[in-house]
């Protein structure tokens, strides 16, 4: 059987960054319960000319920057920050990319879940078609109420990847372990731009997902515990992936400890939460700064999307997957994002989603894509001086 799985992926994220210690003074709180209590030390904002396309374009951009686009007849985009409630955004990213019209495009949903759906749904079509390869991204703006407890884990980010056959980074295996239930963790109305959520219903409705995703994982013939090397993991905050290990290391009888948990978290750290991206940023982040070589390692990846719907696959690292360029790249776009004070996160926070009425946008964000306005009520973007036409 053809092996399939991640052959390359990209992170990106937003313009603005907060640091949490600005926060936590602002409100008279210990900085410290952010640092060390949540594990977060800033958050990426997104600009007024940048939102889930333009994150979720020049993740994209530098990935076909490298492959081109032989072989890829579809993109598939993941997020839970939706634009519109009939366009796939993808469609938007798709046209930006210049992509050939024979790239069919859909979005899909369900909470911080759904890129890995979209990795599923990839498989399925690789195994079909093996000269295939899809495209996804995992883009979102994670945003909670102002002065609610989930303020400080907010974030901006994306992650692009490319499936397909003969991988370069991870060869995904087929068992994986599935596990959903009806629960009012976390969501987001139609009406609103804030997710609603109840904290200590959500960490614990996490944890039990994941003890019945390995469950299911175990009666599908997965490995057992001691043959998994590293545990990524779905970060709302970096604090939940030791938590989510504990609790793995007890119910499975494993000794992980807190291995890989520092390496997968140098980027998420500082991205804050990102949605559909977090489980994948985190595995970006433990490819980019784990010193013992992965090669032939075996990695489990923990994806949970609140409501909720959680798996946990595994794969294998394949040789030659570090990729110094990449770590360089992602702490280049973290390193010079530009620094709010807490009054201007504030206005810029009410700022977002205000008006869906015919606006333009000044233009802020050094990416190469922006987010140019409203026309006609028709959200409008543009390719910037920093685009290059692709090969
Ligand atoms: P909270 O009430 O502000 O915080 O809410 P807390 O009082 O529980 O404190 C948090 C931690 O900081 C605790 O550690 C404290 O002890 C510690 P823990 O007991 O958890 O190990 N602490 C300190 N540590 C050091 N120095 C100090 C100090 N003070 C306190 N001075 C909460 C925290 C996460 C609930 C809140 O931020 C929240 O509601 N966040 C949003 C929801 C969330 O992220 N849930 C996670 C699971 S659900 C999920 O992952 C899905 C999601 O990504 C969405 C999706 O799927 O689409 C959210």
């Amino acid at each position: 059987m053809t092996s399939i799985g991640i052959h390359d992926l990209e992170v990106a994220t937003a313009h603005h960054v907060l640091d949490l210690g600005l926060l936590a003074e602002s409100k008279g709180i210990d900085p410290a319960k952010y640092r060390v209590g949540l594990g977060q030390d800033e958050m990426s904002m997104p600009a007024p000319d940048e939102d889930i396309v333009t994150m979720g374009a020049s993740a994209a951009w530098e990935i076909l920057r490298r492959h081109g686009t032989d072989g890829i007849r579809t993109l598939l985009f993941a997020t839970e920050s939706g634009l519109d409630q009939s366009k796939a955004a993808g469609v938007w990213v798709h046209e930006l990319l210049g992509l050939p019209s024979q790239v069919r495009v859909v979005e899909f949903k369900q909470a911080c879940y759904s890129a890995t759906a979209a990795i599923q749904a990839a498989m399925g079509i690789v195994s079909r078609f093996p000269e295939e390869r899809v495209l996804i991204i995992a883009s979102d703006v994670a945003r909670y109420e102002l002065d609610s407890p989930g303020e400080p884990t907010q974030g901006a980010g994306a992650v692009a990847m490319l499936i397909g056959a003969d991988p370069a980074i991870l060869e995904i295996e087929p068992p994986s372990g599935i596990h959903t239930a009806d629960v009012d963790d976390f969501w987001r109305p139609n009406d609103s731009s804030t997710a609603v959520v109840d904290g200590a219903v959500s960490v614990r409705a996490y944890l039990d997902a994941m003890t019945g995703s390995w469950d299911d994982l175990a009666g599908r013939g997965g490995p057992a515990i001691g043959d998994i090397d590293r545990v990524v993991y779905h970060q709302p905050f970096t604090k939940m992936a030791r938590k989510a290990q504990q609790r793995l290391d007890r119910h499975a009888g494993g000794s992980l400890g807190t291995l890989g948990l520092d390496s997968g978290s140098v980027y998420n750290r500082r991205l804050g939460n990102t949605y559909t991206a977090s489980l994948y940023s985190s595995l970006a982040s433990l490819l980019d700064h784990e010193e013992e070589d992965l090669t032939g390692k075996r990695l489990g990846l923990f994806s949970y999307g609140s409501g909720c719907v959680s798996e946990l696959i595994t794969g294998i690292v394949r040789p030659g997957y570090a990729d110094a360029d990449r770590s360089a790249r992602v702490r280049a776009a973290l390193d010079t994002r530009v620094p709010l004070d807490v009054p201007s996160y504030r206005s810029l926070h009410a700022l977002e989603h205000s008006s869906m009425n015919d606006l333009e946008t000044s233009h802020v964000t050094r990416a190469p894509f922006r987010f140019s306005g409203v026309r006609g009520r028709a959200r409008q973007y543009e390719r910037t001086d920093g685009a290059a036409r692709l090969p």
